[in-house]
């Protein structure tokens, strides 16, 4: 199946379908609730959003890039829908939304890896940094690569 590429856009049923996805890939497995703040809905419409859709306007991935310092972006909400995980979507999205963030000047990324995702970013060269840490209950570790 060919996907496309494209950023998400930060309203209507682009983003109708990154909720969707972040809910079921990243808070429910967590038994977490999926709600966000009107202040934190506007302050993402500063980021970065990206994703992989398919003929029929699917989105099958999605990943949000955060400035927050300059040439800086956390990544952020990386998720695959549950029957495309280890088919190399999220290395397809990642390694092009790096491409994209380099052409608006970013010159490093930093992210929080859920623990059973670091070997995934391992695998695309980000460096692990400091010492694992508990965030939403699962334990995390901080990793960055300069672009
Ligand atoms: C983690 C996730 C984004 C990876 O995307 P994916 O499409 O499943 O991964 P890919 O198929 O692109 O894998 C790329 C490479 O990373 C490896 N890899 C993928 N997931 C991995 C994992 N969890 N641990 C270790 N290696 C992993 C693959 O084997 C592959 O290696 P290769 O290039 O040597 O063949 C996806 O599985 C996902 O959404 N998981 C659930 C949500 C999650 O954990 N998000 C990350 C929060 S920090």
């Amino acid at each position: 199946m060919t996907l496309t590429f494209r950023p998400i856009e930060t309203h209507g049923s682009d983003l109708e379908q990154e909720y969707r996805l972040r809910n079921e890939i990243l808070r429910i497995p967590l038994n977490l609730v999926f709600h966000l703040m009107p202040e934190q809905i506007e302050a993402e419409t500063r980021d970065f959003h990206y994703g992989l859709f398919d003929g029929n306007g699917e989105m099958h991935a999605c990943v949000i890039a955060t400035p927050f310092e300059p040439g800086k972006y956390q990544i952020r909400q990386m998720a695959v829908i549950e029957r495309q995980q280890g088919n190399g979507l999220g290395k397809d999205l990642l390694t092009k939304t790096e491409q994209a963030l380099r052409d608006h000047g970013a010159t490093e990324l930093m992210l929080q890896a859920r623990d059973v995702a670091i070997g995934f970013y391992d695998r695309l060269g980000y460096e692990r940094v400091g010492e694992m840490f508990t965030h939403v209950g699962i334990p995390h570790l901080e990793m960055r690569k300069k672009l």
